[in-house]
């Protein structure tokens, strides 16, 4: 079967589309203008599913940095991703997350990427598992209504060793 969708880059006329996405399936959500800024700073990892001419897809990143022994660490954030219910289960996540890394790693050069994930949210924990991500512990009450929080992580570069990443972002953890 040929796929029905393609991926693109976000562009500012889709922002109420992603919007409206963000809103029905997402309980944690986010002004226009943060869109905007993500868009505005890193692009290339700002990407858009389109089927038959409609939005039905996103996934939104920035680009973060952190001190490790003196120089700059760059994290990849992964800050939100959607998918219209009925185009689930269609890889449509799975090829949003990658080219979403390829920015990320390709273009901004970051050495971890990362993602916050409820802890009840199995879809989407499965799906960060199968593109290799690991739980880095967890993250007490992170959500608003008292929900835990799982800090999932990986590296993208040979520096970005075990000992690196939890001296970035061990700190957010339960240990
Ligand atoms: N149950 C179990 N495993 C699942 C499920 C599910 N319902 N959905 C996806 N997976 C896993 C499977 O391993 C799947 O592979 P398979 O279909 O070959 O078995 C794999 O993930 C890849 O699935 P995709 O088809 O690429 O994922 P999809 O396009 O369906 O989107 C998503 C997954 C984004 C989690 C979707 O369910 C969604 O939009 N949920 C609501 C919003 C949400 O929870 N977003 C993530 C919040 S965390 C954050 O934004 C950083
Ligand atoms: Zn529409």
């Amino acid at each position: 079967m040929q796929k029905q969708y393609i991926i693109r880059r976000f562009d500012p006329k889709d922002l109420d589309h992603v919007v409206k996405l963000n809103w029905v399936f997402l309980p944690e959500n986010y002004p226009s203008f943060f869109f905007l800024e993500n868009y505005t700073h890193w692009p290339e990892a700002f990407l858009v599913a389109e089927s038959a001419g409609e939005i039905v897809g996103y996934v939104m990143c920035r680009v973060e940095e952190k001190y490790y022994r003196f120089s700059p660490v760059k994290l990849g954030h992964v800050l939100s991703i959607a998918v219209e219910k009925k185009h689930r289960r269609q890889g449509i996540a799975t090829a949003l997350m990658k080219g979403a890394e390829e920015g990320l790693v390709g273009t901004y050069g970051v050495d971890v990427i990362y993602l916050e994930v409820r802890v009840s949210n199995e879809p989407a924990i499965s799906l960060y598992k199968k593109l290799d991500y690991k739980i880095l512990g967890v993250m007490p009450s992170y959500y608003s209504d008292g929900e835990n929080g799982y800090l999932m992580v990986k590296s993208t570069s040979e520096r970005a060793d075990d000992h690196l990443i939890r001296a970035v972002l061990g700190y957010r953890v339960r240990r």
